[in-house]
């Protein structure tokens, strides 16, 4: 009430103070015009009796008839003045102060003189031209009355406008309590049915305020609904509002070596784009397509020269462009050393617990060092900002951290192995380990898919690095640098954006049979692979084998449909295996074909992701038995694939991903016989079985989608720049207490 009332009041003083001189002033002036015309009025009426009496000098007379004029208690005094000033004659109550002179000049017939008394105001009246006496006439009126009624006046408006405050702020308080209580109304019943997010758009002529609370309120749900998101529901949205809000719209630079858009000239010498299989891409495109920013590749494609502008880069993706991909391009010598010959028959074979020999050259490994530093060039290049936020990928790029920290000290650096890290023993036998590790620590972050490469890291660097490790926080301080381990398993995104140019499931099933023969009874399994040793092709050629061969009730009833795109194929490694399956294909399907079943279909090229997620919803069980995987993703997408909550996947421990999808049916790929049982399994497990496991696992692979692996690193990656924006002795305080 105080609030409506204070101003109120106080605009009322400042207008009383101001207006009341200038009521008194007019209201003075009023009145003495009043007397001066009454003074007027009696001269008027008394010019020929005074003039008669002054001419007869009849002083008795002269009283008498003045007193009575002055009986008037408003008619103060009057004077008979001769010309030269004298009195001739005063009335009774004349103040002594005022003679003749007082009248003062002859063009001012009225003024006004202050005695104690109060104020007069004298009227004069000039007779000059009476015979034979000229005289003139002072008449003197009281005018105290004006000043008493100008108090009354004051009082009177003072309480006048005294009430009116009063009045007003009541009438104020009690339109604005209706008001606001209208308006709490609106609010209660738009908080209780959550309207303001469809009705925020709309404002309400009437309501501007309301309409204005409305606004806030529904950004304040948007932003609740995606704090929301980042427990339970990661979206694009919560992502992109990671990167605005913690990293504060930081430019983001994704490396990796292969990209996520190939082009590659077709028999008619026109480009075609191609999506690689590879789980890494498939991981981070929605991720650049939600932050934007720029991906850094190398250009592998015959056809990337043809298709980038002078800076090499493009803007992907095709159908929708939302982001720049910088294609850097690699002699034929760099890549066979860097990429064929360190990472893949190096690194890849070491990491993966595949019984590869891993081989290690010099000559790799001086390709591997400058194909890093000419990305390092690249990334500098690349960075519009002194502190990036710069997110390498795999075991391609072991030594950028270091070489990028050089170029951009203050960039925020993670550094993401998306293959499995394998034990301290086994690491070692990498010639260069030291000198991997020690440009590894120089990241912020190092994430793994599972907390135990995390440790297998840890241990890896506490046995080959002089260096500080916090095993219960999982850092390594390294010259005053702390670098986070943290295991971030990696996903797809939710929901697949394949699934909506796709039929349903039946449709699905009709046009895969169709398309490879497969007839309406059999039962179809699927695997969906790159064309590598670690994913375990032959082991399921022989568990399949074995089933057949132990149930001979299955033959005719199961078909594997196996995708194997080919890989890395110039490698001697890559190249025995697909000989071998060639061959074991043949020798499988000819030991059980009848009629126009054949035990195993291969389809032995790339297949675009539209056609493998077809695949997906088109089979009973997907088979995932990789002989070691970092995470893998086709077990995930398989389940993201199917709405039907049908469908059974039989998945390897070895892969990242049984840790999650606990509801598989979890096998050794090692052990043929678990997999074929598995498999038997499989097909005979029923509906509700069916659903219940595929329920929980797609519920678990909506949770744990790619934003959410996205989100989490981006997040920590905030967390870390704003805790080395802290000045130098809170941060040593800062990392010793975390
Ligand atoms: C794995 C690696 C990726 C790689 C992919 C395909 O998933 O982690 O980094 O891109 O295999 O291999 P490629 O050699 O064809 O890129």
């Amino acid at each position: 009430m105080l609030r409506f009332v204070l101003p109120v009041a106080f605009a009322s003083c400042v207008v009383a103070y101001f207006g009341l001189p200038y009521i008194e002033r007019l209201l003075a002036e009023w009145f003495r015009s009043d007397v001066e015309l009454r003074a007027q009025l009696v001269m008027h009426s008394m010019e020929e009796p005074i003039t008669d009496l002054v001419k007869k000098g009849n002083e008795s007379r002269l009283r008498a008839y003045l007193a009575k004029v002055t009986a008037d208690e408003r008619l103060l005094a009057v004077l008979v003045c001769r010309p030269d000033g004298s009195a001739m004659f005063k009335t009774e109550r004349a103040p002594a102060a005022i003679s003749c002179d007082a009248a003062g000049d002859r063009n001012a017939a009225t003024r006004i003189v202050q005695l104690p008394s109060g104020s007069v105001q004298i009227s004069r009246f000039d007779f000059d031209s009476a015979e034979p006496i000229p005289f003139r006439v002072l008449m003197l009126h009281d005018l105290s009355f004006v000043d008493r009624r100008q108090r009354t006046a004051r009082d009177f408006v003072l309480v006048f406008v005294g009430i009116s405050v009063l009045l007003l702020a009541l009438l104020i308080v009690l339109v604005a309590w209706l008001q606001l209580r209208r308006w709490a109304e609106v609010l209660i019943g738009d908080i209780r049915g959550k309207r303001f997010l469809d009705d925020a758009e709309s404002p309400r002529a009437s309501m501007p305020i309301l309409f204005q609370v409305r606004k806030v309120l529904a950004e304040a749900e948007e932003k609740q609904r995606l704090e929301i998101d980042f427990h339970e529901n990661w979206t694009p949205q919560a992502l992109r509002q990671v990167v605005r809000d913690h990293l504060h719209s930081a430019q983001v630079i994704i490396v990796s070596n292969r990209e996520p858009y190939i082009h590659n000239f077709d028999a008619d010498h026109h480009p075609v784009v191609q999506v690689p299989a590879s789980g890494m891409v498939t991981a981070l495109e929605p991720i650049m397509r939600a932050c934007s920013g720029v991906w850094i590749a190398h250009g592998a494609g015959t056809a990337d020269r043809e298709t980038v502008d002078r800076y090499d880069q493009i803007r992907v993706p095709p159908d929708d462009p939302s982001y720049t991909l910088r294609r850097v391009w690699l002699t034929e010598e760099q890549e066979q050393g860097y990429y064929y010959g360190f990472s893949n028959e190096g690194l890849w074979p070491l990491c993966h617990l595949a019984y590869v020999r891993p081989a290690f050259r010099a000559g790799d490994w001086r390709a591997y060092e400058a194909v890093n530093a000419k990305f390092a060039d690249v990334v500098a290049a690349e960075a519009n900002t002194d502190s990036p936020v710069i997110l390498i990928q795999d075991f391609h790029f072991a030594l950028l951290p270091q070489l990028i920290r050089k170029k951009i000290p203050k960039a925020t650096i993670a550094l993401f192995w998306h293959i499995p890290w394998p034990n301290a023993e086994t690491f070692g036998v990498c010639p260069w380990k030291r000198e991997m590790l020690l440009h590894m620590l120089s990241a912020d972050i190092l994430g793994f898919h599972t907390r135990y490469h995390c440790q297998n890291f840890l241990n890896t660097v506490d046995r080959f690095v002089e260096c500080q490790i916090d095993h219960e926080h999982m850092t390594v301080t390294l010259q005053g640098h702390v670098c986070r381990v943290a295991p971030y398993p990696i996903s797809i995104e939710w929901p697949p954006r394949w699934l909506q140019h796709l039929p349903d499931i039946a449709t699905c099933r009709a046009a895969v049979r169709e398309r490879y023969g497969i007839g309406a009874e059999v039962c179809i399994g699927l695997g969906v692979e790159r064309w590598d040793f670690t994913k375990g092709i032959i082991e399921r050629f022989h568990a399949l084998e074995a089933m057949l061969a132990k149930n001979p009730r299955q033959r005719g009833r199961i078909c594997l449909l196996q995708v194997a795109a080919p890989s890395r194929a110039q490698l001697p490694a890559y190249q025995a295996l697909q000989q071998h399956t060639y061959s074991e294909v043949e020798r499988i399907n000819a030991k059980f074909a009848e009629g126009n079943w054949q035990p195993i279909v291969l389809i032995d090229h790339h297949l675009e992701p539209l056609r493998v997620f077809e695949l997906y919803r088109a089979a009973d069980f997907c088979l995932v038995n990789s002989l070691h995987d970092g995470m893998n993703l086709v077990a995930k997408e398989f389940v993201a694939a199917r709405d039907d909550e049908d469908g059974v996947l039989i998945l390897s421990t070895f892969a990242g991903a049984s840790r999650e999808l606990a509801e598989a049916v979890l096998i050794n790929p090692f052990d043929v016989t678990e997999t074929a049982e598995a498999m038997e399994t499989a097909m005979r497990m029923g509906r509700d079985e069916r659903r219940n496991r595929m329920n929980l696992m797609r519920r678990t692979v909506k949770e744990n989608n790619v934003y959410r692996w996205a989100g989490r690193m981006l997040m920590d990656a905030a967390r870390i720049r704003q805790r080395q924006s802290l000045p130098p002795a809170s941060r040593r305080h800062a990392t010793s207490d975390r």
